[in-house]
């Protein structure tokens, strides 16, 4: 009797697990967005349009944590991200000294293609915009807003935390110095993912517990 109960504890306990890796395969796939789908990344000067309706475009997909939006452009566009609202309305990272806002391509100087691929990195508002020609491009619709879910999270390769930042060897072998700030990064980088890991656990002993006082 003793027995059977056990193996009734140990079936529950391996179908809460089952059913933690299924919610976890029902998760959406990393994906890459083109943006504006075969429409690209490009304006045209004399209607003053862009080649595509980036708001709707934008408005249709969902981004996660680990997707890439892929920028089909050219020299004459390009692709400015940030975090900052005030510099996305404004059309211009001119008055941004944040460090909100990255360049992801100026242009390279030819008129060949070219594709940009931009890694969603951080949860949350972002926006994207052209700031190429004093900012017309923008104000004539060449940005949109997009919101980025968790989903799976980033990727082992997405969720490298930076390089440490070059520093001059110290000639001086003073020991009693504070850590560097890039300590402090670098840990929070990888604290979200530990502390699931244990919830789950936790939650997996709990419940397996309340099962056996119940059954028992
Ligand atoms: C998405 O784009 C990135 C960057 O170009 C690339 O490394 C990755 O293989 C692409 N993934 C898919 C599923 O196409
Ligand atoms: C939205 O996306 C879905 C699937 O990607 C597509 O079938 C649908 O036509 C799109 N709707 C619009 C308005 O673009
Ligand atoms: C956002 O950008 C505006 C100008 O575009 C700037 O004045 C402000 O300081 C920036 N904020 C942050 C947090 O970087
Ligand atoms: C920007 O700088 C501020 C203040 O130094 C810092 O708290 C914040 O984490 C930085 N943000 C990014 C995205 O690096
Ligand atoms: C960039 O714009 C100029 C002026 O409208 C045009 O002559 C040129 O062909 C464009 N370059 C590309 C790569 O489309
Ligand atoms: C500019 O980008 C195009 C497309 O990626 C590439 O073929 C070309 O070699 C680049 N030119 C320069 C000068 O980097
Ligand atoms: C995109 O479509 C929305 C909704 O129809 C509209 O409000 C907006 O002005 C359009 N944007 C451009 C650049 O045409």
């Amino acid at each position: 009797m003793e027995g059977m109960k056990a193996k009734v504890a140990i079936s529950a306990v391996l179908l809460l697990l089952q059913m933690a890796s299924a919610a976890s395969d029902s998760l959406p796939p990393y994906t890459n967005h083109t943006v504006g789908g075969p429409a690209g990344w490009l304006f045209n000067a004399n209607s003053n349009n862009p080649s595509a309706n980036y708001s709707i475009w934008a408005a249709n997909q969902t981004f996660n944590l680990g997707d890439f939006l892929v920028f089909n452009t050219n020299d004459n566009h390009t692709v400015m991200q940030t975090y900052n609202e005030t510099t996305y309305n404004a059309c211009s990272a001119d008055d941004d000294y944040g460090n909100q806002t990255s360049v992801f391509f100026t242009g390279n100087g030819t008129a060949a293609p070219v594709t940009v691929a931009v890694p969603l990195t951080a949860e949350g508002k972002q926006f994207y915009f052209s700031d190429a020609d004093d900012g017309s491009e923008c104000e004539g619709g060449m940005r949109f807003e997009i919101v980025v879910g968790h989903g799976r999270g980033l990727p082992p390769s997405l969720n490298q935390p930076p390089p440490p930042p070059y520093e001059e060897p110290q000639p001086a072998p003073d020991q009693s110095g504070t850590p560097p700030a890039t300590t402090t990064q670098s840990e929070s980088f990888y604290r979200g993912g530990s502390e699931k890991v244990v919830a789950g656990f936790a939650w997996v002993l709990v419940l397996s517990w309340l099962w056996f006082f119940i059954v028992v």
